[in-house]
């Protein structure tokens, strides 16, 4: 068996409290409601993908408890392919613990678990090079952030993207290199490209694009995206829609240029997808539940 892309980042379940205030040190505070939904950034990709009808696998590491079940089954529901992830007999899976107030505001713990420890000896690699696509996201931990570089080493025909989140743009461009050489995509926001170059996005693309990188995909939250190859760019306006929660709308972006990409849609058709991707699960609760079929593409 093929697969069109391959996802390889942290594995969390969401557990998000509503709660009357964000209680500080000694105090308490009310739990008024409760939501679990299975989460991590390549994962929504993931799912995204596979909705799409891309041939999804994934790397990553569970433990064997509850949490680790529920993310495994929603893969195996949504069709993403799991032979790729590790389940360790002991320790516990990731999980992100939330607490939103009646504002909004939220305070956010990551408990990475098992994420941690996942070492490059325990991937399998004749899976990982049965990918067409490795789409990497950021680990909290070292080892596993050490196991994305030594797999991209050990596949070098492989195409990589990367969606580096505030985690890893926060190691700096220097320590990013070794997958910035690589990447096909590189898929970061506004805030993220300029902490790793310093730069505005179309400078801060251009040096992107001279340290090896092919396309680099900015989501610019309102403002859409911006796409270059360094020959074209774009800057490519939002579908408009009425916003309920912005959860995971960089992760379906990424799904949705993704898709683009597989199917051999020009620069700016992949960065149309991804703002469509992108603008449906904002219209519907949690990074998941809005994400499209196929036949709802408008291209
Ligand atoms: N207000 C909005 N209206 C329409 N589309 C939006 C809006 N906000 C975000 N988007 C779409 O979602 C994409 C990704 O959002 P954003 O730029 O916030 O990414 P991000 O910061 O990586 O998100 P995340 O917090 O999920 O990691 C944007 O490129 C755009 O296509
Ligand atoms: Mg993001």
């Amino acid at each position: 068996m093929r697969f069109d892309v391959i996802c390889f980042g942290a594995l969390n379940v969401d557990k998000l409290y509503k709660v009357d205030r964000i209680a500080s040190a000694d105090e308490e505070s009310e739990i008024l409601d409760f939501k679990e939904s299975p989460g991590g950034s390549a994962a929504n990709t993931a799912v995204g993908l596979a909705r799409l009808g891309v041939k999804t696998g994934f790397i990553g590491k569970v433990a064997s408890d509850r949490e680790g079940k529920l993310l495994m089954r929603d893969f195996i529901d949504e069709g993403v392919n799991t032979d790729g992830i590790v389940v360790s007999e002991d320790g516990r899976s990731g999980t992100v613990i939330g607490f939103v107030d009646e504002n909004g505001e939220r305070a956010l713990y990551v408990d990475p678990g098992v994420n941690n420890s996942l070492k490059f000896h325990e991937i399998d690699l004749d899976y990982a090079s049965k990918a067409d696509l490795l789409h990497l996201t950021s680990f909290v931990g070292e080892m596993p952030f050490q196991a994305q570089k030594k797999l991209i080493e050990a596949l070098p025909e492989i195409s990589v993207t990367l969606d580096p989140g505030m985690i890893y743009a926060r190691k700096g461009l220097a320590e990013l290199k070794p997958l910035i050489r690589r990447c096909l995509v590189f898929f970061p926001n506004e805030h993220e490209l300029k902490m790793l170059t310093g730069k505005d996005y179309e400078r801060g693309s251009e040096i992107l694009i001279k340290e090896g990188v092919r396309i680099v995909a900015v989501k610019l939250g309102a403002r859409g995206c911006y796409v270059t190859d360094g020959e074209e760019s774009h800057l490519i306006e939002p579908f408009k829609v009425k916003i309920v929660d912005s959860t995971g709308a960089g992760d379906a972006f990424c799904a949705g240029f993704l898709y683009g990409i597989i199917n051999n849609k020009t620069l700016r058709e992949c960065g149309v997808l991804g703002n469509f991707v992108a603008s449906r699960t904002l219209t519907e609760m949690g990074a998941r539940n809005g994400l499209p079929r196929k036949d709802e593409l408008p291209l």
